[in-house]
């Protein structure tokens, strides 16, 4: 949550700063805010508002001519939004930019008689204003001593008033990244896609180390003052994958990435033979021997995610797997043991419920496997293994193409569990990922659907409430369906296993209340048929995904949405991408912009 940049080179900061911004959006978008040297003098300017970047970029001066600076888009926290509770946060000497939560800020006012000294209600400010105070003239030195008094997650870039040109950074737990170039200076943010434009090399800011900027270096010290070397590491992907080409949203281009970015997850972990093959990612066989059963956990998209790897592998494998949200997860006795697998899934790979689980989940077992999509972030440095997906950067805040090939890695561990523990054997695991192999293609052809999906989302605009019902796999894809429709297009949209809705949930059936029904699983086809009629029955509008080639009876569906012929277990992949496409136009006709829905941050690094 909330995005932040600092440069300090030899080139104008502001533009830097508000394109990084932009680019930052996905984090927070409440309001936004930038600090810089004026003239590159000892004297800071702040400009703030509340709003978005474009909103902040209306109150920047044309001729900036500062060449270091530092900026902040907010997701709101503690306090509204308000121009005041924007960041940067400025008092005395110190100005800074946050992304975190000081968990202590209210004994740290009292304890530091710090009221007189603050302006908004944010945690914020009451760092600054303990920076300042404390603040002799040393910046490393005050960073030293404020690490041990602040509690909570932060990630701070600073700049003192008589330090001209320079940025200092610490952090715990929220990310930072940091490089720097031959030509332009030093960046630091929160994520690389804000300096992409000048570097694909960086480095991730270890925990609790003090970084120091400059226009031609940046130093790197722990808490005990020893200097420490940064790692450099490279991203395989450009600038165009963090660009919206041509598309109208991220959102879109996502879901249309969604066949390569499973081809990239799939083909690597298939060998010549057509077996399960994590030689690469360095996952041993011995991982997956005497695993007695799984937990996964997880939040959001990733939870479901984990909830068709559940139902999949349990009746392919007949394991036992349990999923848990990540924040409940983390405060119950954990109920696992060493022979239990955890396998903890994140695209962002930074969530702070899903990286405080894993931490739990290893005082009890060191199989732990971590599903990430962003390389090198906490959850994929502290997991025993990890299994990265490949859907390269994920804009959008409503996660698409991450949830598709997270699931497809259930499927590959499958294979590779199955195989290891002789539940499956060499020619059961090659036909599964033969299968899995056709799923980029498949849903290339449900993309060539679009245009039919984006009309029938026009029924749609007016309706408070949804559902979305199937039995076994299907009702795991309701799931992240519902969730998809809900947080782009504020329609309350329920998942329900289609047997169930008569235990109560009915009663809410009503003329034309949309009823996506997903009836995609052999063995229990006709029991979810009778459930769909159950709901027409009672004024539904269905929509109905299915094997079907085609249904004219109008007492089961008004639209019908035939998919080709597949194994059960995986229909998932087509059936979400038709339930993707119908929240994002849902939202599109909304006049909602789906890849900025209110209240939601991409990033969730608050608990
Ligand atoms: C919804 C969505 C969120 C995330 C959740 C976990 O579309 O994207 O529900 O899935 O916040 O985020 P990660 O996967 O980064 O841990």
């Amino acid at each position: 949550m909330c995005g932040i940049i600092g440069f300090t080179g030899s080139i104008p900061v502001q533009d830097i700063l508000l394109n990084g911004l932009e680019r930052l959006e996905y984090r927070g978008y409440d309001s936004a805010g930038i600090a810089f040297f004026k003239d590159n003098r000892p004297h800071i300017s702040v400009r703030k508002t509340a709003g978005k970047v474009k909103d902040l970029r209306a109150i920047c001066d044309d001729d900036n001519a500062s060449c270091c600076g530092i900026g902040h888009t907010r997701w709101a926290t503690h306090g509204g939004v308000t121009n005041a509770n924007a960041h940067p946060h400025k008092v005395g000497k110190t100005t800074l930019i946050h992304n975190g939560i000081i968990e202590n800020y209210h004994e740290l006012v009292e304890s530091y008689q710090l009221q007189k000294d603050l302006k908004s209600e944010t945690d914020t400010e009451v760092a600054c204003a303990l920076i300042n105070k404390l603040y002799q003239g040393d910046p490393i030195a005050v960073l030293r001593q404020v690490s041990s008094l602040l509690k909570g997650s932060f990630a701070f870039c600073i700049m003192f008033a008589d330090q001209p040109g320079k940025i200092y950074a610490l952090r715990n737990v929220s990310p930072m990244v940091a490089t720097l170039t031959d030509k332009e200076g030093a960046f630091i943010a929160s994520d690389l896609t804000a300096f992409i434009d000048y570097s694909k090399r960086y480095f991730i800011v270890p925990e609790y180390h003090i970084l120091t900027l400059t226009p031609d270096s940046i130093s790197m010290e722990d808490l005990k003052g020893n200097p420490v070397e940064a790692e450099y590491q490279e991203v395989n992907w450009d600038i165009t994958a963090a660009q919206k080409e041509g598309y109208p949203h991220y959102m879109i281009k996502e879901i249309h990435e969604q066949p390569q970015a499973l081809v990239r997850t799939i083909e690597p972990r298939i060998n010549p033979d057509n077996l399960p093959d994590f030689s690469a990612d360095g996952i041993p066989d011995s991982f997956f021997e005497n695993c007695s059963d799984i937990t996964v956990v997880a939040c959001g998209t990733a939870l479901y995610a984990g909830m068709a790897g559940k139902n999949m592998i349990q009746n392919v494998l007949g394991i036992p797997v349990s999923v848990a949200i990540a924040s409940e997860f983390r405060y119950e006795r954990p109920v696992i043991n060493e022979n239990s697998m955890v396998i903890v899934t994140s695209q962002s790979g930074e969530t702070i419920d899903t990286l405080e689980a894993l931490r739990l989940a290893r005082q009890y077992t060191h199989k732990t496997l971590a599903i990430v999509n962003v390389k090198g972030s906490s959850i994929a440095r502290e997991s025993d293994q990890v299994l990265y997906t490949h859907a390269g950067p994920e804009i959008a805040v409503a996660s698409t193409k991450a949830y598709s090939v997270q699931v497809a890695s259930f499927y590959l561990l499958a294979a590779k569990i199955g195989l290891v523990q002789g539940k499956m054997t060499k020619k059961e695991a090659q036909n599964f990922l033969a299968t899995l192999k056709e799923m980029p293609g498949r849903i290339e052809t449900v993309l060539s659907h679009e245009k039919r999906i984006q009309d029938l989302t026009d029924r749609f605009t007016n309706v408070p409430n949804a559902f979305y019902i199937g039995r076994g796999l299907d009702y795991r894809v309701a799931m992240e369906a519902a969730l998809k429709l809900k947080e782009i297009s504020y329609i309350h949209a329920e998942a329900y296993a289609a047997g169930e809705l008569k235990h109560g949930t009915i009663s809410l059936i009503d003329d034309g209340v949309p009823v996506i029904a997903l009836a995609t699983q052999h063995k229990v086809y006709s029991k979810v048929i009778s459930n769909i009629r159950e709901t027409k029955a009672r004024g539904a509008y269905v929509i109905l995904i299915s094997e079907d080639k085609k249904i004219t009876d109008p007492t089961i569906c008004d639209v019908h949405f035939s998919i080709p012929k597949v194994d059960d277990i995986f229909s998932v992949f087509e059936s979400i991408v038709i339930c993707q496409l119908i929240g994002y136009y849902t939202s599109v006709n909304k006049g909602i912009n789906p890849d900025q829905p209110r209240n939601l941050a991409k990033s969730v690094t608050v608990e």
